[in-house]
């Protein structure tokens, strides 16, 4: 059982891998991932209490070598201490602390308006057209629709940068051309040095406007650094909270008896929210590299070994979550690890809640009930987790409907 190679995007598509973390959880805490041909070998940690050790600890676990399978098998990730993801130490702190402040309550606040208002526009008339796919179709413009409100993206560039972050991200096809995800994204980098350009002139409520008058330790920010910042939100941003999304509408399908629950008011939106995110559990894994020897998990992990977290496993553990693989819309509590933990906890958290909250509220006003017209198409990747395409019929609520949509 052993044999599952957890670095080859395959194997997420082929197996049903719920034996294998219950397994490690119970038997193999810290398990040597061999290497092979093509990889280093890695520790795969499994069980809540040790993710959540590994998360907290970047003082001898670092992210600066890369924070994904695909850059630490690699060997590295060339925005390391720029980016925040892949930045620690002391500049990861001041980096953070001035994105914090970016993320003002007030930016926020406007931030949450235009989800909701645009995710009500979306789902409505999506349900009124009667079926399509709800990933490609609503699930994907609505973190562009964040991202770009945050980040203080013109509407009249949106449609631009949407198909570019497509190109540059998206891990949905097995066959896609790594130039064009290259050319994506030197497109996206080229753009916001623009942006940031326009916005040094002329700030106006946004995160790009409030960093671009940031201090660090005395110093601006450098436009590179700028750049690279506003592309790792929508790294952080994009895919995620859109698998988030598709999954809720897929299991709710599935779960006839919880989506009832939802629809009649009889479970909150909030644990709703939290249970689908659970679920979800989108990133599956992030990873770290030892500075020095180290315990994790009760095993000695050797200075430069590649450790890898399996918040996958760790959302699913027993010791935990009561009966972690019943969907519940009205679990509580429900400390799950979807976000991370520690030093590098998602900056976009508030956001993400925000957006999966509004497609339920959405999905519940304006549809009576939703079927999947065709068999769900895996996203194909060994960092993410969940559906690239959802075919799927909706049932509209003409009442809910003529009441609001917000038009
Ligand atoms: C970090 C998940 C939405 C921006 C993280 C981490 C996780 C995560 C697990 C920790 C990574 C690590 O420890 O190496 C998610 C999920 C989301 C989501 C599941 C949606 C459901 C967002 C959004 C944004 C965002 C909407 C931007 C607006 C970031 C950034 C970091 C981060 C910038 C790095 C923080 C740091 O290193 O200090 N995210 N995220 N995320 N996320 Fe998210």
């Amino acid at each position: 059982m052993l044999a599952i190679d957890l670095a080859d995007p395959q194997t997420f598509v082929d197996n049903d891998l719920t034996d294998y973390w219950r397994r490690l959880r119970a038997d193999f805490p810290a398990y040597w991932h061999p290497p092979n041909g093509e990889h280093p070998g890695f520790w795969v940690i499994s069980r809540y209490a040790d993710v959540m050790a590994v998360f907290r600890d970047n003082q001898n676990l670092t992210s600066e070598k890369g924070n994904v399978l695909v850059t630490l098998l690699a060997g590295g990730d060339s925005a390391s201490g720029q980016m925040l993801p892949v930045t620690d130490g002391p500049r990861h702190r001041d980096l953070r602390n001035v994105m914090l402040k970016a993320f003002s309550p007030r930016a926020l606040n406007r931030v949450r308006k235009s989800v909701r208002t645009n995710t009500r526009a979306v789902v409505a008339d999506f349900v009124r057209g009667g079926e399509g796919d709800f990933a490609q179709e609503v699930a994907s413009v609505i973190p562009n629709i964040t991202i770009s409100a945050l980040l203080g993206v013109p509407d009249e560039d949106r449609p631009d940068l949407m198909s570019w972050t497509k190109s540059a991200l998206s891990s949905d096809e097995a066959d896609q051309s790594p130039a064009d995800a290259w050319l994506a994204r030197n497109e996206i980098l080229g753009y916001f040095s623009d942006l940031v350009e326009r916005k040094r002139k002329e700030p106006t409520d946004d995160v790009i406007s409030a960093l671009a008058r940031a201090e660090l330790r005395g110093e601006g920010i450098s436009d590179t650094d700028l750049v690279f910042n506003c592309y790792s939100l929508i790294i952080g941003g994009d895919e995620t909270s859109r698998l988030a999304m598709v999954d809720a509408v897929w299991t709710l399908s599935r779960h006839p008896e919880q989506w009832r629950l939802l629809r009649e008011g009889r479970v909150s939106l909030d644990s709703a929210t939290e249970e689908v995110l659970r679920w979800s559990t989108p990133a599956m894994n992030f990873g770290r590299t030892a500075l020095d020897d180290v315990e994790v998990a009760g095993q000695l992990v050797r200075a430069d070994e590649i450790v890898t977290v399996w918040n996958i496993s760790a959302n699913r553990d027993e010791s935990v979550f009561a009966e972690p693989h019943t969907f519940d819309l009205a679990r509580s509590p429900n400390k799950h690890l979807t976000f991370g933990y520690g030093p590098h906890f998602c900056l976009g958290a508030f956001l993400g809640r925000v957006e999966v909250r509004e497609v339920l509220d959405a999905l519940r006003t304006f549809s009576t009930g939703f079927a999947p017209t065709a068999e769900p198409r895996p996203l194909h990747s060994n960092f993410m987790r969940g559906i690239a395409h959802l075919p799927v019929r909706f049932e509209p609520d003409e009442a809910g409907l003529a009441a609001g949509d917000g038009r």
